[in-house]
């Protein structure tokens, strides 16, 4: 059949592992898709940048704007990250009829609505299971496996940088600064590492996570958020002396109010049993344990950043969109959603 063309937005760690994958696998995501998964153009900000795979000069290209709204292109891959130009070019790849896979959770976690209703507005799929726990499929299990069920609580551990921190902490008894130098050294922590410390990754990855488990519609804004700079090695080990772990926790919650339910979402260390399964998180794992009500307890559990397993979940979005977009449909949206109260600051 006719090929499924797809433009690609970036070719940094995630970006040059999509190219790979799409070059590599070609055989088997055309057997998956049911037609060629074809790479028509990659947009980067340098031409002569290293980059960790080789991509044919002649589909390089510094006019990302010139590339989404090209006529052929079916599927858009944005792995810029940030707000703009990243949110920009989604919309005109949407208007221009183009599909979208995003791994971007800043943009998701500060203007999803935004992004959905074009989406639905184009009748294009939009998806990013690659924006919340990296490889993790959590994403598609909130808003498709778990659509039955009444979800009432999720928790995550969904930044890797932070939870090596208060790991080498709890190991070794080292404090704040020299786990996260460590945590520097070994490439985990970026040279600026305040959003990962400071609980703004967290955070947005929490306001998709509540957006989906409760279909509703969170924003970054609405999570009260603590990092983890000012736990010290002696609140670690206080925390070992009761039998526990400080984590970073992301937690959403439906919460019975006198109106009805709302949700509430927050990002803060907690203490944590070493009995429960999230505290068997270690190094730069990630984790997300959901409670729902007919359910249970389910754990998602992996490696939460990394070009091929953050790769690994853009592919799997990309085989879903390419699907559809050969069978005429567009798959699960986020326009349907129950216009829930969200309490400010994560308040409870
Ligand atoms: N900085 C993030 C982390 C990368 O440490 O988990 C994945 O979003």
């Amino acid at each position: 059949g006719r090929p499924v063309r797809v433009a690609v937005l970036g070719c940094g760690s995630v970006g040059s592992q999509v190219v790979r994958l799409l070059r590599d696998q070609a055989d088997d995501l055309a057997a998956r898709v049911g037609a060629p998964v074809e790479l028509v153009g990659v947009a980067v900000r340098r031409l002569d940048a290293p980059r960790e795979v080789e991509v044919p000069a002649g589909l390089l290209t510094t006019d990302a704007e010139s590339l989404v709204t090209r006529e052929d292109v079916d599927v858009v891959v944005e792995v810029i990250g940030g707000i703009e130009p990243a949110r920009s070019l989604i919309l005109a790849a949407l208007e221009g009829g183009a599909s979208v896979v995003s791994a971007n959770k800043a943009l998701l976690a500060e203007d999803g609505p935004t992004l959905y209703e074009a989406a639905a507005k184009a009748g294009r799929d939009l998806h990013y299971e690659a924006a919340v726990a990296g490889a993790i499929p959590i994403l598609r299990p909130l808003r498709e496996s778990l659509a039955g069920d009444n979800v009432t609580r999720v928790l995550g551990i969904v930044n890797g940088t932070t939870n090596f921190i208060l790991d080498k902490m709890d190991s070794s008894g080292a404090g704040f600064t020299e786990a996260l130098e460590e945590a520097q050294e070994l490439g985990y922590a970026e040279a600026d590492p305040t959003a990962d410390v400071e609980g703004f990754d967290a955070a947005s990855k929490a306001a998709i996570l509540a957006s989906l488990a409760f279909h509703t519609r969170v924003t970054a804004a609405d999570v009260h958020r603590e990092g983890i700079s000012e736990v010290s090695a002696a609140d670690v080990a206080s925390a070992r002396d009761m039998g526990a772990v400080v984590k970073l926790l992301a937690i959403c919650e439906l919460i019975d109010t006198p109106d009805g339910q709302a949700v509430a979402a927050r990002v803060h260390p907690a203490m944590i049993p070493r009995s429960h399964p999230l505290a068997s998180v270690r190094e730069a794992y990630n984790a997300v344990f959901t409670e729902s009500e007919a359910a249970g307890q389910l754990m998602f559990y992996g490696p939460g950043a990394g070009g091929a397993p953050t790769a690994s979940a853009v592919l799997g979005d990309l085989v879903t969109v390419a699907r559809n977009r050969l069978a005429g449909i567009r798959g699960a949206g986020e326009s349907a959603y129950a216009d829930r109260e969200v309490l400010p600051m994560g308040q409870t």
